[in-house]
């Protein structure tokens, strides 16, 4: 019915990939219900959540999935990356090694990606924020701004700096993605 399709037509998936431990499951259970966990637990296998947006008026809803950084805990098939439109590769600021394997996290993006693109043409981009996470930890910063930023720029990619600690630019990185895709 038309109800259905209306919502079809807005639901975007959108994956989370980064590193174990730089803060993805925190990203989005501050955007999806103004939480954070100070002691998280890792994520095993995949968990999504579907959250409402307003983008310029319109209800659109994303459709947010968030799996282990760790290899041991991932369940991470091309069905993950499978008819995502938005991706936040995200690290932390504080630790230069997740800055490190963004590389690494964009070829597996990019590779799934060609192998579901090979069913539908509609996964062939994917819009993705490269999130340099935990702002807040002025002090520990092992990654400059700039860095990220030229990064992302070499890359194609949007930025932003976000902390799920203090919520700044948190509803920003996701929304970024989602104006885009809409
Ligand atoms: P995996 O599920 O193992 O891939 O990890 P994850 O990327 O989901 O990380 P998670 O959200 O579980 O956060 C890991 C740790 O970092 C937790 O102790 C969080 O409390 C902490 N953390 C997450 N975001 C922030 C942040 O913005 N600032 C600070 N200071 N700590 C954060
Ligand atoms: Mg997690």
């Amino acid at each position: 019915n038309n109800e259905e399709e209306k919502t079809e037509d807005y639901l975007f998936k959108i994956v989370l990939i980064g590193d174990s431990a730089v803060g993805k499951s925190n990203l989005l259970a501050r955007f999806a219900r103004d939480e954070f966990y100070p002691n998280s637990k890792s994520t095993i296998g995949v968990e999504f959540q579907t959250q409402k947006m307003d983008i310029n008026g319109k209800e659109v809803k994303a459709q947010i999935w968030d799996t282990a950084g760790q290899e041991r805990f991932r369940a991470v098939t091309s069905a993950y990356y499978r008819g995502a439109v938005g991706a936040l590769l995200v690290y932390d600021i504080s630790r230069r090694q997740t800055f490190d394997s963004i590389g690494r996290w964009l070829n597996e993006l990019h590779s799934k990606n060609y192998r579901s693109h090979l069913c539908s043409h509609s996964d062939m981009n994917v819009v993705t924020i490269l999130v340099g996470n935990k702002s807040d930890l002025k002090d520990a910063r092992e990654v400059s701004t700039a860095e990220g930023k030229a990064l992302a720029e070499a890359e194609g990619l949007f930025f932003m700096e976000t902390s799920a600690l203090d919520s700044s630019n948190v509803a920003a990185a996701f929304q970024t993605v989602v104006k885009e895709i809409y």
